[in-house]
């Protein structure tokens, strides 16, 4: 049987900030092992990412840094462009949906559906920002859920209970752009009428099967993926509008079609597709054999994209006709981060990019701990202490224990000469056996996407080795039997060989290493297994320590730096920019103590105050009216800033400013020393 051939996806992250650790260990990581595995299989592989450009997530982001969409979208793929390259994910291209081929490809893909009358177009009255002259759709606009209550839903989707929405639906809706309520307005969009496509989703979701044709095994499929799916479509399918009227995304390639463009989710999704071919352009490939024919197109995401890819996008392929439809759709549940979701908004999060930096030499000690714990039946934590805790008493303890003492041996008894393989006890073969069973175990396990399991067969051979020399104690037996202790040694060092093999997707750069070790290099699966992958004689090189024990001060400093970095989820604003302590001592703060205080006529909010600053006796006109009575002000001793600048204001020359405290609602408050503090003391 010829192998089957795979084109597969790892959902494109949004470019609008980086990448943190659940992003790796609930797509990237387990679609990269996935592929290596299917390499080192033999089949034929296109691995496909890319950034998603387009949406609101882009532009808010843009507007809350102040810069443009383009140069966010070139920030940020940038950043996690590295951090995937840093990372080794070995994706053939990581593409981008900014770039030319993919608004062509996405505006061809349309247009083929639109000729072929698989969109509606629609008229219907949608919320304007009359403020911002802006039509309100997904999460331009915020409100309260109609299903769970939640406050703060978006206008296409409630995070709290996962129901999908539409902006008319929200309760005491509100513009994320002005804070405003809106107002509605008529505009027409082409919509997807899923109503049309109940019945086939239906069938080949549970069954597997398109007009009665088998596509694809319905068992290997999460069951989280079948259940989200089914209950969306037992709901009942409704159009879904197709295009948004915004200024930044695919422009619709139609007449009349101006200031509208491609919902987000309808270009990103053909950005696999577009990222294929220019991946075929730059490899001299046709990029039709790999969304074409007998092949398996798999897609990696995370949970909140099941009805992306698992209803919306294949309806859209169904339509274009001549595409194949996914075989499986691996959705992750979510990895929470010591107690709590990861937040980027509230900087709850560890950062790819900022682990890379910190620990260059620890790739594989964090792609392990992330595929122990993944997500892959439902929602799991991160923590440093079970970071340091599989590491020291897996990795190290386990599997570099074992490979160093095979090493270490090997160069102390023969020089780094693989010793012969004599007669074979009962015992040997028993380990030899097992080892010969593991790759298949694995095998079974990656096809089934458990990677969870998968990895912790492959460790079962580390384990194997483990206890092997741990029971036979060569060490000791040298003293009496160095016949015997050859074959041990020759058995110890056939199993690190099967290691480089087994770990190879899991953990490249160990595996990377043990090949260093052992003068052996094998990219075959098929050879796993075998229990003489190393000749008699051939020669091995000294061993270094595959993994550096994890200090408790790790876990400390990490665990505080994410506590300190915190940003509390306030509605003060941000800090402002970093200013240098000359700048500071530039101001004059003193105490004053305020003398006289009286209304300024015709102005609603300001007193006149006269106020004694210790050097002076000096007018200042301040906006406290509405908070404080003049008769009970008199006497207080409050902040003064002395050296501004002198102001006119309603006619009254202010030399000076009183500084107040003012909490989220706008209240204000003096700033009065706790301590019975004269007049004039400065503020240091
Ligand atoms: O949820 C997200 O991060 C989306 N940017 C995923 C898009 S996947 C694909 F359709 F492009
Ligand atoms: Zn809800």
């Amino acid at each position: 049987m010829s192998k089957a051939k795979y084109t597969i996806t790892a959902a494109l992250p949004y470019a609008n900030g980086p990448l943190h650790l659940g992003h790796v260990a609930g797509v990237y990581l387990p679609a990269d092992i996935f592929v290596r595995f299917l390499r080192m299989n033999n089949h034929d592989v296109a691995f496909i990412c890319g950034s998603d450009e387009h949406g609101a997530a882009i532009t808010l982001r843009a507007k809350k840094e102040g810069i443009t969409p383009q140069e966010i979208v070139d920030k940020y793929n940038h950043i996690i462009g590295k951090a995937f390259q840093d990372f080794d994910i070995s994706f053939d291209i990581f593409h981008r949906t900014s770039a030319e081929i993919h608004h062509k490809t996405s505006q061809d893909f349309f247009l083929k559906l639109y000729e072929n009358g698989h969109f509606t177009e629609e008229t219907s009255e949608q919320y304007f920002d009359e403020e911002y002259q802006q039509f309100l759709a997904d999460r331009y606009i915020t409100g309260e859920c109609p299903k769970c209550q939640n406050p703060n839903a978006y206008g296409d989707q409630c995070e709290k209970c996962g129901s999908d929405l539409s902006p008319t639906e929200l309760k005491n809706p509100t513009s994320t752009l002005s804070g405003k309520t809106p107002v509605l307005r008529t505009t027409s969009h082409w919509y997807l009428p899923m109503n049309r496509h109940e019945e086939w989703l239906r069938e080949w979701i549970k069954e597997g099967k398109l007009d009665g044709v088998q596509q694809h095994d319905p068992k290997p499929w999460r069951n989280q993926v079948i259940g989200q799916c089914m209950s969306w479509i037992d709901g009942g399918l409704h159009s879904r509008a197709m295009t948004r009227d915004l200024d930044w995304g695919v422009k619709v390639p139609l007449p009349n079609a101006d200031g509208k463009v491609l919902y987000v989710w309808l270009d990103a999704p053909i950005g696999y597709i577009s990222a294929t071919k220019q991946w075929a352009l730059d490899n001299n490939k046709n990029w039709e054999d790999y969304w074409t024919g007998d092949r398996k197109l798999v897609h990696f995401i995370g949970k909140d994209n099941i009805v992306f890819h698992a209803v919306i996008f294949p309806i859209l392929l169904k339509n274009h006709g001549g595409l194949i439809l996914p075989d499986n759709v691996p959705a992750y549940e979510f990895l929470n981060l010591e107690g709590d979701k990861f937040s980027t908004s509230r900087n709850w999060a560890v950062w790819l990019h900022e682990y890379i930096a910190a620990y260059p030499d620890k790739m594989d000690e964090l792609k392990y701990v992330l595929t122990a714990i993944a997500p892959e039946t439902k929602d799991a934590e991160f923590t440093w202490k079970e970071y340091q805790t599989r590491v020291n008493s897996e990795l190290a303890d386990i599997l570099g224990n074992f490979v160093n003492r095979a090493l270490v041996l090997t160069q102390k008894y023969y020089e780094g000469k693989v010793p012969h393989q004599g007669e074979l006890t009962a015992y040997d073969k028993e380990v030899l056996a097992e080892m010969q069973a593991i790759p298949e175990r694995i095998s079974k396990l990656v096809y089934l996407y458990k990677l969870r399991d998968a990895q912790a067969e492959a460790m079962n051979l580390a384990r194997l080795g483990n206890k092997y020399l741990a029971e036979l104690e060569p060490w000791k037996l040298i003293k009496t039997d160095e016949k015997r202790v050859e074959t041990i040694m020759n058995i110890a060092l056939q199993i690190t060989a099967n290691l480089s093999i087994v770990l190879q997707p899991f953990l490249p750069a160990t595996a990377e290493k043990l090949s260093q070790f052992l003068n052996f290099k094998a990219n075959d699966w098929a050879l796993a297994g075998n229990s003489n992958l190393l000749e008699a004689g051939s020669m091995t090189n000294p061993p270094s320590i595959i993994f550096q024990k994890i200090e408790d001060s790790l876990v400390e400093t990490e665990v505080s730096k994410l506590t300190a970095t915190q940003v509390m989820e306030t509605s003060f604003e941000p800090q402002k920019a970093t200013v240098e302590f000359d700048d500071f001592t530039k101001l004059d703060i003193r105490l004053g103590t305020i003398l006289e205080a009286e209304k300024v006529e015709k102005a609603d909010k300001l007193l006149k105050l006269v106020v004694d600053t210790g050097i002076d006796k000096r007018t200042i006109v301040s906006g406290i009216a509405t908070h404080y009575q003049p008769a009970d002000i008199i006497g207080k001793t409050v902040q003064v800033l002395l050296n501004l600048a002198p102001r006119k204001i309603r006619g009254i020359e202010s030399q000076g400013m009183i500084l107040m405290a003012e909490d989220a609602e706008g209240n204000l408050s003096f700033m009065s020393p706790e301590k019975d503090f004269p007049a004039g003391g400065g503020i240091a």
